[in-house]
């Protein structure tokens, strides 16, 4: 989708919006998001599903790439369920109205109470990911008669490629069940024996950032095998099946192109071969999408700042945002694209884009070519969306910065800039209850 385009000044667009008159009403580093794309992202998922899957499924938006309180409303409208994986997501979640029964809890080390907020809540489904979770469970449900969905997380041993941070499918992670060692088998044997659980399937997630679908049709195939075993040792056949999230999406102009539609398409195929061979009727197939959704329709606006020139060597640009808002670039060797957003021109010169904070790590772009970049110039990095607010932090006490949604000309406040009030507040001196601002 083309989130991005150019007005005859030569100023970026977004929503029917010029950057710099949407920075003059909220000021910088500024995250934008476009409705539009959002949207169609979605409805490239829904289409694809529509087109090769018969029988039924479900699109869970990954909450952990961004989340708001907007935007959870604006994926309800458009029919996605939501996963979670903590309390605080799920607080979240309730707090924007979403609905309770689409919401899928994750993670490896649930705890008591936010296994009890879900139960509270009524959600959708818990994704058992191991034994000390199920213990938990159990003695939750002594006290309550109703019923939970669960899918068991199986680790399908598939190495997904990616960068080893993302990878969360091969055998040597913590996330799952593992099938060779019984664990798996063990688990889904305990669920079927507590009356409080439902057994509904089988989940798995291989990694983030994927560009090759063949992966996905390996995982497939690993819990169906997992699935038939399971169906001639208890006599229970799944009624869901996930391969998770994490097909990439383009941030370079030299990455290959991801194809939502080729995606699905070889999830659905494998399903549907799978299920036919093992004599299932078709489960309902799940796909959990965080990047691929949010991540082409954010960008994010810096203001130019220093400029400093080591001849010979390197021009760092420095901007008034960096690491703390976008860690992505220091821990995973992201790269992303800049532009100016106030002007357009010949890109002319080579620049490395940094952040204000202290540490050398702390680069937005390595190898930005710009038109000759001056301090209070805008720059803009685009496919910004997802795993950047998400993983902000105060570093520096850097506040976080504003985010908005634009549609059609308009712009609407997903979440204003963190204040120093807001920092203070949890604040508490020796002497004083509380710190005040002066
Ligand atoms: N489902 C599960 C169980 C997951 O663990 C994840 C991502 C997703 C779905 C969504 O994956 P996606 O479609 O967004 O790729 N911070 C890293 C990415 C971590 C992803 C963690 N799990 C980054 O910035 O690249």
């Amino acid at each position: 989708p083309k989130t991005t385009t150019r007005d005859a000044t030569g100023q970026l667009v977004i929503g029917g919006i010029p950057v710099p008159q949407l920075v003059a009403e909220f000021g910088t580093p500024l995250y934008i998001y476009d409705e539009a794309t959002i949207r169609a992202q979605c409805g490239a998922y829904r289409e694809a599903l529509a087109r090769h899957y018969p029988g039924p499924w479900r699109l869970v938006y990954a909450g952990k790439a961004y989340l708001s309180v907007g935007l959870l409303q604006l994926l309800a409208e458009e029919g996605m369920w939501l996963d979670v994986v903590s309390g605080g997501e799920l607080q979240l979640a309730l707090a924007a109205g979403f609905p309770p029964g689409r919401i899928i809890l994750h993670g490896n080390n649930k705890s008591e109470d936010e296994l009890r907020l879900a139960l509270q809540a009524r959600i959708g489904a818990v994704v058992v990911d191991n034994h000390y979770e199920l213990d938990l469970l159990e003695r939750l449900h002594r006290d309550t008669e109703q019923q939970l969905s669960v899918l068991v997380r199986v680790n399908p041993g598939v190495d997904a490629h990616t960068h080893a941070y993302r990878k969360t499918g091969h055998l040597d992670s913590k996330f799952g069940l593992l099938i060779e060692t019984g664990d798996a088998s063990r688990a889904v044997q305990r669920i079927l024996g507590m009356p409080g659980l439902r057994l509904r399937g089988y989940h798995a997630h291989i990694g983030s950032q994927v560009f090759e679908v063949e992966p996905y049709a390996l995982a497939v195939e690993r819990l169906f095998d997992f699935a038939r075993e399971m169906a001639a040792q208890f006599g229970v056949v799944p009624e869901e099946i996930s391969p998770g999230g994490g097909l990439a999406i383009q941030y370079l102009p030299e990455d290959p192109v991801p194809d939502i539609d080729l995606f699905v398409r070889t999830v659905a195929d494998t399903v549907q071969r799978a299920a036919r061979e093992a004599g299932f009727p078709l489960p309902l197939l799940g796909l959990e999408p965080g990047r691929s959704i949010i991540g082409p329709a954010g960008i994010a606006v810096y203001r130019v700042g220093a400029i400093k020139e080591i001849p010979g060597v390197r021009r760092y640009v420095s901007v008034d945002g960096g690491m703390a808002d976008n860690i992505r670039p220091a821990l995973y060797q992201a790269r992303y694209t800049a532009a100016l957003a106030n002007r357009d021109g010949p890109a002319v010169t080579r620049v490395t884009i940094v952040g204000k904070y202290c540490e050398s790590g702390d680069v937005l772009v390595n190898d930005a070519t710009l038109p000759e970049p001056r301090p209070g110039d805008l720059v803009a990095i685009a496919a910004a969306g997802a795993y950047c607010l998400a993983m902000a932090s105060n570093y520096n006490l850097a506040l976080r910065p504003a985010v908005i949604l634009v549609r059609e000309g308009q712009a609407l406040l997903l979440q204003r800039r963190e204040r120093i009030e807001d920092v203070l507040r949890r604040e508490f001196g020796l002497h004083s209850s509380a710190a005040t601002v002066a």
